[in-house]
Formats: C-alpha cells, sequence, structure tokens
C-alpha cells in the first residue's frame, strides 16, 4: 500500500463538484478549440491546471479578512504583512503587487533593457514573457541532470555554476543587469535547489556586482526538500532556512498564491533603496498606492497569515507527501513521470507515455486532452506549446527540455480519494495510449501563446 500522510487540518467548509457526461465533455472541449484554458471550471471534476491561487484559505484567514483596514494610506494590514515579510524575506523594502507577474512587471521595467540577458536556472513562462516584453533574452542555465526525467538527482532545480560563469564571460557584464534563481524551479518538474547552489550562484552574481533576485514563489517547500535532503540541516526551521536563502540575495519577486496560501497577491522585495523608490513610481502608476499595491486590505491580511502558515512543518510534510502519493501511484500504474516528484505537482512525461507523437504534433496537448475526456481532469501542457519559440533572429526552433503535462495539486483541497480518482483515470488512458493522435495549432498569439490558442486534431 502506498503510504498517505494523513491531513494535518479537518473540513470545516465544502464547495460541490460534479461530472459532466463523457460526451458533454467531448463537445465542451471541441467549442474551446481542444484547449483546456477555454473550459468552464464548473464542467471540471478534478481541476489540478495550477496550484496558483487555487488553494483553501484556512479559518484563521478568513477571519483575518474581516479585521482588514481598508484605509488608502498607511493600512494596518499593510504593516502587518510587512512585518511577515520583513520577518521571513528579510529584504530592506518591498512593495505589494496583484501578483507574482505584476512584481516581475516591474522589475523588468526598471531593470532590463533592449539586448540585455537574464541567466536563472529556469525562469517561468510569465518571467520569460516579461523579459521578451523588454526585448530582453531570458537564458536557462539548468544543470544537465534535469533534462533527464529519470535521473535522481536530489536538487535537480540547480543552476549550473559553470554554466553561468561562460555565459557571463560570453556576454558581459554590462548586458546583465539582473540574475535569478527559481526556488522550486516550476518549468523542469517543480525540483528543489540547494542551499549549496544558491550560495554558488550568489557568489558569483556578488562577484560580477549583478543583482540577484530569488523567484520565491515555492520557497517554503524548497525549504522543506532542503531540510530533507541536504546535510547541515536536519534540524534547523523551516523559517531558518528560508531566512538564509534569502540572505543570500539582493532581492525576489514573489506569487502569494503559492506558498503564501492565498487567492490573490504577490510583492516584490529589494534592499536597494533606489530601486524601491522607483519601484513605489511604477506602482503608483499601475498596480496602486505603495502601502496596497493592487490588492484590498483583506487581501494583505490573508497574505500575512498566509505566509506563517505556509512554514508549517506538518502541512509541508503532508503537502510534499500528498505529492509523493500521487506519483507513486502514477509509477505503479506504468505511467512515466519526472522523478523525483517536485514539492507542489507530479510531470507526466508525455514524450515517452506517447512516444509515436512527435513534438511538433504536441504530446503533451494530446494528453492534457486525453485527461479530460477520461476523466474530467484537468492538467496542464508544459511542453512545447507552452515553451517552443522560434528565435526572432537566427530564424531557429527553440524546444524546451521535455514535453510535460503538470499535474499541480491545489493546497489544503484534494483528497486520498481524489488522487485515487487520478490515478485510475490515467492506467484507463494508458491501456488506449496507442490509438491517441497529435494537433496541429489553428490559432496562437505572439507571447503566453498557451493561454488562448486553439487547436485541431491531427
Ligand atoms: N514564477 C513562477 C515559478 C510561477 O510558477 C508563477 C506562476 C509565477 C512566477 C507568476 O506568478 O501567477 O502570481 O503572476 N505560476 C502559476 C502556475 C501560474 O500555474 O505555475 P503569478
Amino acid at each position: 500500500m502506498r503510504p498517505y500522510p494523513p491531513e494535518p487540518f479537518r473540513i470545516k467548509t465544502v464547495e460541490s463538484i460534479r461530472q459532466i457526461s463523457r460526451e458533454e465533455r467531448e463537445s465542451l472541449l471541441k467549442a474551446a478549440g481542444y484547449n483546456i484554458f477555454g473550459l468552464r471550471s464548473e464542467d471540471i471534476y478534478i481541476d489540478l491546471l495550477t496550484d496558483s491561487g487555487t488553494g483553501a484559505m484556512s479559518d484563521r484567514q478568513w477571519a483575518a479578512l474581516m479585521q482588514a483596514d481598508e484605509a488608502y494610506a498607511g493600512a494596518r494590514s499593510y504593516y502587518k504583512l510587512a512585518e511577515a515579510i520583513g520577518n521571513i524575506f528579510g529584504h530592506k523594502f518591498f512593495v505589494p503587487t496583484h501578483q507574482g507577474r505584476a512584481a516581475e512587471h516591474i522589475l523588468s521595467t526598471l531593470l532590463i533593457k533592449p539586448g540585455n540577458a537574464i541567466p536563472s536556472n529556469t525562469h517561468f513562462d510569465t518571467t520569460e514573457a516579461n523579459i521578451r516584453a523588454r526585448d530582453g533574452k531570458p537564458v536557462n542555465l539548468a544543470i544537465d541532470e534535469a533534462a533527464d526525467p529519470t535521473n535522481h538527482h536530489p536538487f535537480k532545480g540547480n543552476l549550473d555554476a559553470e554554466k553561468l560563469e561562460v555565459f557571463i564571460q560570453e556576454v558581459g557584464v554590462e548586458k546583465i543587469p539582473l540574475g535569478m534563481i527559481t526556488i522550486t524551479n516550476n518549468a523542469i518538474g517543480g525540483q528543489p535547489v540547494s542551499l549549496e547552489n544558491m550560495r554558488q550562484v550568489s557568489e558569483i552574481y556578488r562577484y560580477h556586482g549583478i543583482p540577484f533576485f530569488i523567484d520565491a514563489c515555492r520557497y517554503a517547500e524548497n525549504a522543506y526538500f532542503i531540510k530533507q535532503r541536504e546535510s547541515g540541516y536536519e534540524n534547523k526551521t523551516i523559517l531558518e532556512i528560508a531566512q538564509e536563502c534569502f540572505a543570500l540575495s539582493d532581492g525576489a519577486t514573489m506569487s502569494g498564491k503559492k506558498d503564501a496560501m492565498v487567492n490573490i497577491g504577490g510583492f516584490l522585495t529589494m534592499n536597494n533603496e533606489d530601486l524601491h523608490q522607483q519601484a513605489c513610481n511604477e506602482l503608483v502608476l499601475r498596480e496602486g498606492f505603495p502601502t496596497y499595491g493592487g490588492l484590498a486590505g483583506r487581501d494583505l491580511e490573508a497574505m500575512a497569515v498566509g505566509l506563517w502558515e505556509g512554514l508549517d512543518e506538518a502541512y509541508l510534510s503532508y503537502r510534499v507527501g500528498q505529492v509523493g502519493y500521487l506519483a507513486q501511484g502514477l509509477l505503479e500504474a506504468g505511467i512515466p513521470i519526472v522523478e523525483p516528484p517536485g514539492g507542489h505537482a507530479v510531470y507526466i512525461d508525455a514524450q515517452r507515455f506517447l512516444p509515436h507523437i512527435q513534438r511538433d504534433e504536441f504530446p503533451g496537448q494530446a494528453l492534457s486532452v486525453e485527461l479530460y475526456v477520461e476523466g474530467g481532469i484537468r492538467g496542464v501542457e508544459l511542453g512545447s506549446v507552452s515553451f517552443a519559440y522560434t528565435d526572432p533572429e537566427t530564424g531557429e526552433k527553440h524546444y524546451p527540455l521535455m514535453e510535460l503535462v503538470r499535474l499541480a495539486i491545489p493546497r489544503r483541497m484534494y483528497t486520498q480519494a481524489h488522487m485515487d480518482f487520478v490515478i485510475e483515470t490515467l492506467a484507463r488512458i494508458a491501456e488506449r495510449r496507442e490509438s491517441i493522435r497529435g494537433y496541429r495549432i489553428a490559432y496562437a498569439p505572439r507571447l503566453l501563446r498557451h493561454f488562448t490558442a486553439k487547436f485541431e486534431p491531427l
């Protein structure tokens, strides 16, 4: 029997979900141009599209909402959030934003000029798009092990320090206005980054005078993996580990919709006072006054409470355990996944699952369609639909490392029986996998095409 970690909470409020018929699912999917982003959530049984903003808030968070201060300037709720961020992140300044990509947008606007290049282990798609929107170049320097879904490296999210040195020599420091690292590394499987690696990367950035920003969305899950896997950290608290990570950096972009356990919210932190001043100016222009960013006072309250709940070790142990349970079940059913499983999601290796579908015919897209048709489950393609692009200068086509379908687990939402249902559904799809065919793109916008693209089955 696979071990399932009993939930460290009990359920106080429920939300009904229902399963519509297979015929209905087929016709709705066709109407949505075979893009699962085009479906109504009501027509989905188990929604594993994302763990972002989809989790359940706690009774304490809901209670905090009622105590919020909605003042335009200097609200009590802002200071409560400032205290939590100051404590955990430790950077001198921050601005609240409506979500992570707004923080990325402000940072990109302030630092990136056309022709600049921004290194990371792997940028997430919104970060990539924000860099490209400034005519900058996002550069991914993950360790080679990241490209092998069967490699059990404990910190597969790491940035390759040697590649980073070579990259800086080749491109030149003057063209690199900032360097990043994403924890955990979402795009390649929710894989953790070790503190040793962050220390190395930080030293390189510091040596060259390059400001170092952490994409911190899932920093608490990352800290939990460090505690489990990195020697010397077994007896530290998750908070201490997180603080040690952030102390290596000059700032962070944060989507509160992940490890801050809220449905909306984010922030940008930094040590540089001048940058903070400029960020406030940008904020006023687009998001709102510096003490609320793009949020209501109640959102700031919920995030202040959520930041602490996200660091709770009993919660993190259940969270990572639930993801591990789903991963183990899929492996037992013969479904190839990225191993070891990450912190927030299981990533199915669609290329190995559907070897007869070429990359240009989108095996991940084909599998995400089948998941919905077979079980009313929504997962998301993280492969060539999301990440392949043609270099505007050379005309050369670039592919991502892998063709994946991500089953992201919303926080504190689904139970063991839901996970079993997902495993059974995929086992049924596996039985008829040879008959599944690829797709062609009928329409796509220039940036972030996966959200609104339309497809036709081949
Ligand atoms: N960075 C990472 C690593 C992310 O995973 C995300 C969002 C963002 C930045 C942007 O944050 O959505 O608040 O603007 N990831 C979601 C996902 C959308 O499904 O993985 P946001």
